[in-house]
């Protein structure tokens, strides 16, 4: 298997640095050297690592519905190496996991008659939605609801699960980190993601503050913290690079642009960002972009792959690790090579997939289902 662009000078500067990194580890589980840092500056680097990072994405949201507690848990005893919290705020404040303010689409919300007159439409990045929104909710009322699964369409047996678990706050799911860590004896990492930041920061609900609080508190803003933040937006990435000690990772969508940009009148675009001048300029405040796969292999009319382009090779030679996003074992998001059949909801040759992947160098990939990845990678 092709290494991972930087692991053996990572693991150099990691054998050296082993000692510091274990004293800096006060109030988290002490793991091997592989959660240590190179010393380029004062914020953290990439993790080393020999096989690509299997990052729970929301979860093992192809087993559980995404974003509970459930999700992460499976995804950690499957294999994951992080496990992925997208971030929305109460009305109150608190950091909770989900995908996007509207909270209908994946909890039961819409049978709670008591919240009835809160459903409302709002301007979300430009686009019109009418639904029920986390920020209108303060956390004691959201804990009444239970989390359901998004696409049953496509994963009717998650669906078993719906109404069985909260939303959990980003502190639930620190705190189901440390005691995975303990039981798994390895380091649960997190990749927390700030959702729709321009858009919380206009509700007058920041999100990074909350973010970077909690991180502090739990000992997790520090340069060898098994943690990554990545975000869609520019700005705020810049922001708390200068208070977060964490690596950053830059988002970068199949199309469009990050909505802080387009608010101020920028007129960069997710391209331009993945062009050679864009990634040295990420370079400058993040250590990892997170593209969407198609940036890496593109597909044709058809859904068929082409050829990779050189994404993965000009982020490397920024000293930016890639992770795409998302690998998910359906037909309906494979590629037309991989699938199994016409049933959307079937699952086709994912494992060929992560070949196809893996052969461009990618050094971790979000993945809805973390136990077929990890077996796509060291089980090899
Ligand atoms: O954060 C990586 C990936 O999760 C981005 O896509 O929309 O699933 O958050 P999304
Ligand atoms: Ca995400």
């Amino acid at each position: 298997m092709r290494k991972r662009w930087s692991t053996r000078t990572w693991r150099r500067t990691a054998v050296a640095l082993s000692g510091l990194a274990v004293l800096g580890m006060t109030s988290v589980v002490i793991v091997p050297a592989s959660a240590t840092e190179a010393p380029r500056t004062a914020f953290g680097q990439p993790h080393a690592h020999d096989e690509p990072l299997v990052i729970g994405h929301r979860g093992a949201s192809g087993h559980r519905p995404e974003h509970t507690l459930a999700a992460y848990e499976l995804a950690a005893r499957m294999g994951a190496d992080y496990i992925e919290p997208d971030l929305v705020t109460t009305k109150d404040g608190v950091l909770v996991a989900r995908h996007e303010p509207e909270i209908g689409g994946t909890t039961d919300v819409a049978d709670h008659p008591e919240f009835a007159d809160r459903k409302t439409t709002k301007s979300l990045d430009g686009t019109e939605v009418t639904g029920w929104f986390a920020e209108d909710f303060t956390l004691a009322e959201l804990k009444k609801l239970r989390a359901k699964e998004r696409i049953p369409e496509l994963r009717q047996e998650n669906t078993i699960y719906d109404g069985r678990y909260e939303v959990p706050t980003l502190q639930e799911i620190v705190d189901l980190s440390r005691r995975l860590s303990r039981q798994l004896h390895r380091e649960i990492g997190l990749y927390p993601e700030t959702k729709h930041p321009t858009y919380f920061r206009e509700q007058g609900l920041p999100l990074e503050p909350a973010l970077v609080r909690t991180l502090t508190r739990n000992g997790l803003n520090r340069p060898n913290a098994k943690v990554y933040v990545q975000s869609f937006e520019v700005t705020n990435l810049r922001e708390l690079r200068r208070q977060l000690r964490v690596p950053l990772v830059q988002l970068i969508g199949g199309s469009g642009a990050p909505y802080d940009l387009v608010a101020a009148g920028d007129p960069r675009t997710y391209d331009d960002l993945a062009t050679p001048e864009g990634l040295a300029e990420i370079a400058t405040y993040a250590r990892g972009i997170g593209p969407s796969k198609d940036r890496i292999i593109p597909r044709d009319a058809g859904g068929f792959l082409t050829e990779p382009t050189t994404l993965v090779d000009d982020a490397h030679a920024e000293r930016l690790v890639v992770h795409p996003y998302t690998f998910r074992a359906e037909n309906t998001f494979l590629p037309a090579d991989f699938r199994s059949s016409a049933d959307p909801a079937a699952w086709g040759d994912i494992f060929a997939e992560y070949d196809a992947f893996l052969a461009t160098g990618i050094d971790g990939v979000f993945a809805d289902h973390p136990d077929i990845a990890v077996a796509a990678f060291r089980d090899r």
